[in-house]
């Protein structure tokens, strides 16, 4: 008799258990072609994109965006938060942007995301077909501001994972006031002589990684701009374009300032700058605290080791060429490689802020095969192991 009874229980059970595996792995998704996006290039699915993301921004359960196959034509996109829950946004297909460069550029942003928490974002190609916004500049026309990519903008917890961004008319990737944002295996790819194309852009934000990824640019492949804190970024390919940059920092007499920034296991091919820390020459508050470049590689790279503190581009406004931001704590380590110029290293320091505590140990840079030069000026610190080029501090 228990046999009777309990058998059917059993397959009861078993079935309520499968049923609520199955549900909780289900979470909502919101395919853009329901909303009637369609993947054939032509088709403006700007409407349909920002229906699906309403849709799932609203649901309380967690959601999914769902973008499949296929290239979708969107204009501005502005994806707004706060979301009632996380969201997963999946890209498997290609945006582009109208051939028309003003459609996007007559506003900053391509793909924005506005105050939204916990969000991964997974895939896709972006291409914003910056060529004809890029001759515009060249020619000195009149010309939109540019868009820039795929932006974050007061957003926290962020993973944005495999995503591939080509021909920006602008920056490709922008992190603003925002925390704890993975960027992991990015692509980025615009041509050496497009300006103003920087790989990613971190400013006012802190928590900041970036691991593995392929960036060639016309500019930065990574600038990390004032009040950009704790941030980490390994296993990064960076050329064509300037290298990784700290600034351009001092424009402003009050700024954040920069600390707690590693730049580690990467390579730098043929770009302008490795490692830059860059101020303008003009009085301000900012301050560089506590990085570390190391286990880094040059191949050919035209300024290695750079800090730069006279920058001044118009030549206006930067009396006695004096930089008020105050460097300190930098650690160069483990750097190997070749320099495209004589002077591998350059620590080209504020008179009147002079860069404390620098620390240099195991460079091997060589110039043609040969030892590679030095330059210091106001810079102070120690240097241990292998000293190619010499210690000029
Ligand atoms: C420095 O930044 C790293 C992330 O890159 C973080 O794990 C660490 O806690 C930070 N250190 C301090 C003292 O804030
Ligand atoms: C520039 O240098 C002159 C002469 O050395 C000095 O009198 C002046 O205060 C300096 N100005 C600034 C803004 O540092």
């Amino acid at each position: 008799m228990a046999n009777n009874i309990s058998f059917p229980c059993a397959i009861m059970l078993f079935f309520i258990v499968f049923y609520l595996i199955n549900s909780s792995n289900a979470m909502p998704s919101f395919n853009v072609q329901r909303y009637g996006a369609r993947g054939d290039g032509r088709t403006d699915a700007t409407e349909p994109f920002l229906t699906a993301w309403s849709l799932a921004c609203e649901s309380r359960a967690r959601a999914m965006v769902y973008i499949p196959r296929g290239t979708y034509l969107v204009r501005n996109l502005v994806f707004w938060g706060p979301c009632k829950n996380i969201i997963t946004f999946k890209i498997d297909g290609t945006l582009v942007a109208p051939e028309n460069y003003w459609s996007i550029g007559s506003s900053g942003y391509w793909i924005l995301f506005a105050k939204v928490n916990r969000i991964s974002v997974y895939g896709g190609i972006l291409d914003a077909r910056g060529a004809g916004y890029w001759s515009c500049r060249k020619k000195g026309g009149h010309c939109p501001q540019g868009a820039r990519s795929i932006s974050f903008s007061w957003c926290d917890n962020v993973l944005l994972s495999g995503l591939t961004s080509l021909n920006s008319q602008n920056i490709h990737v922008t992190v603003h006031h925002s925390s704890n944002v993975r960027i992991q295996n990015i692509r980025i790819r615009a041509p050496s002589g497009s300006p103003n194309t920087d790989g990613i852009i971190v400013q006012a934000s802190s928590g900041v990684t970036i691991s593995g990824g392929v960036i060639g640019t016309g500019d930065d492949c990574i600038a990390l701009n004032p009040g950009s804190k704790n941030i980490w970024i390994e296993r990064l390919n960076c050329g064509p374009g300037h290298g990784i940059s700290i600034g351009s920092l001092g424009e402003y007499a009050n700024e954040e300032g920069v600390q707690n920034i590693t730049v580690t296991s990467s390579i730098f091919t043929k770009t302008q700058n490795g490692v830059r820390i860059k101020s303008w020459g003009r009085p301000s508050n900012g301050f560089v605290r506590n990085v570390q470049f190391r286990n880094l590689v040059m191949r050919n790279v035209e300024n290695p080791l750079i800090i730069d503190q006279n920058y001044c581009p118009s030549k206006k406004g930067c009396p006695n060429q004096s930089s008020g931001v105050k460097i300190s704590g930098v650690t160069y380590a483990n750097i190997k490689g070749t320099s495209a110029t004589p002077v591998a290293m350059k620590l080209d320091c504020s008179g009147s802020h002079h860069c404390t505590g620098i620390t240099l140990k195991n460079i091997n840079l060589k110039y043609m095969r040969r030892s590679s030069a030095s330059y210091c000026k106001n810079a102070h610190g120690r240097a241990s192991g292998v000293m190619i080029p010499r210690n000029c501090m």
